[in-house]
């Protein structure tokens, strides 16, 4: 375990950094209008999300349409600039109609998918059609709690037996729907999933070495945990660096919900595995198997990521030495990836961060711009730039 950050990156200022990814953010309305770029860059440049099964080209589908709004209201938040606004608004409709038609939402991403495009509207400007969506959303993301194993299953229809009683560590960042849904209808159904999905994943998918499994099976007919195993990551016994941060950011926030402490134990232990195992420049590999001087593909979201979770574990842990040191973690990731991860200009690239990873195993989007990291990049430089952010989830 590392006590202290590595090496500071001072080349870009946060304004300047900040300054370059509105500035992204604010052509890539105009280009995209109001449909939605692809999961990651193709050449580093966003192509429009391809037309598949049945949803035209640059719909609305999928679980990373969201970052998108999400960005316009980040946006929107630091300028005032009301195309930033009214952009927002028209994908929180859109959202609203994809939930009321019921269309792609048999997935747990239903928490990243409503939390960015109708909680955060809903927060921002009490837009009561948000507010609609969000709740449904929550709604029909109960459906996947399975009892008795107290788990939200991931992916897949319920009756799929090679999905069944699965989840995965990213699931932690869908909780805080479930959070919000709770808060605004006092339904202790909803508080009851995110505490006892918390703390299965606590017990289960974080494993003795603080590192990670992307994916955990539970049976679930009986409840019995059973086998850790990767989808993305480089191996089963891997820890792959984007679960990991999903892990720092997802235990810190549904501390912040619960008040259990054993959640921001679990996110402390996600973060110091995962600082112990980046490369002097701060910016991870895609998976954490692979350290200093491998050729392997760096994942800037994972780097992305985890400086919202170190940065909001600054916030929520009340010990001052373990808050100072989370927001100087926070800080040299960001100045890491403003430094060696935003594109020069706009001749480089359409994305806010380059060199992502979204699934090496299966040759997706590898080393590429990806609107999830695109997201959390310009969360982070938000709480930068200001302490006081409201967050979205
Ligand atoms: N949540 C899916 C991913 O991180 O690739």
């Amino acid at each position: 375990m590392t006590t202290t950050p590595p090496a500071s990156h001072s080349t870009v200022t946060t304004e300047a950094a900040l300054a370059a990814a509105l500035w992204t953010v604010r052509r890539n309305i105009d280009v995209f209008g109001d449909r939605y770029p692809d999961d990651t860059t193709r050449d580093d440049r966003y192509p429009l999300r391809p037309a598949a099964g049945g949803f035209p080209e640059g719909g609305n589908r999928g679980w990373t349409t969201s970052f998108w709004p999400g960005m316009q209201w980040l946006a929107w938040e630091r300028t005032g600039d009301t195309a930033f606004r009214d952009a927002g608004l028209r994908h929180a409709a859109d959202f609203a109609r994809r939930v009321r038609a019921g269309e792609d939402l048999e997935t747990h991403d239903l928490g990243f998918l409503y939390t960015l495009s109708a909680v955060a509207p809903w927060r921002l400007l009490q837009d009561e059609n948000a507010r609609d969506a969000a709740l449904r959303a929550a709604d029909h993301l109960m459906r996947r709690f399975l009892e008795p194993a107290g788990i939200i299953q991931a992916w897949g229809d319920l009756s799929d037996p090679a999905q069944r009683g699965r989840t995965i560590i990213d699931s932690l960042m869908n909780m805080p729907l479930l959070t919000w849904a709770h808060e605004q209808t006092r339904d202790a159904r909803f508080a009851d999933a995110v505490r006892r999905h918390t703390t299965q994943l606590r017990e289960h998918i974080l494993r003795e070495d603080d590192s990670t499994f992307h994916t955990f099976y539970w049976d679930a007919e009986t409840g019995r945990p059973l086998r850790g195993a990767t989808e993305q990551g480089a191996h089963d016994g891997s820890c792959w660096a984007r679960g990991q941060a999903w892990g720092i950011y997802g235990f810190a926030l549904n501390f912040r919900a619960t008040g259990d402490d054993e959640l921001l134990g679990a996110a402390w232990r996600c973060a110091d595995y995962f600082i112990a195992h980046l490369p002097a420049d701060s910016i991870p590999y895609w998976d954490l198997v692979y350290t200093d001087g491998s050729d392997a593909p760096r994942d800037s979201s994972a780097a992305a990521i985890a400086a919202c979770g170190f940065l909001e574990l600054a916030r929520v842990d009340v010990d001052p030495e373990r808050a100072a040191r989370a927001q100087a973690l926070g800080e040299t990731l960001v100045a890491a990836l403003a430094a060696d991860c935003a594109p020069r200009g706009p001749a480089d690239s359409d994305a806010l961060l380059l060199h992502g990873v979204y699934d090496l195993p299966k040759d997706r989007g590898v080393d590429e711009g990806t609107l999830w990291g695109d997201y959390f990049y310009l969360e982070a430089l938000t709480r930068l730039a200001d302490p006081d952010w409201k967050s979205y989830w």
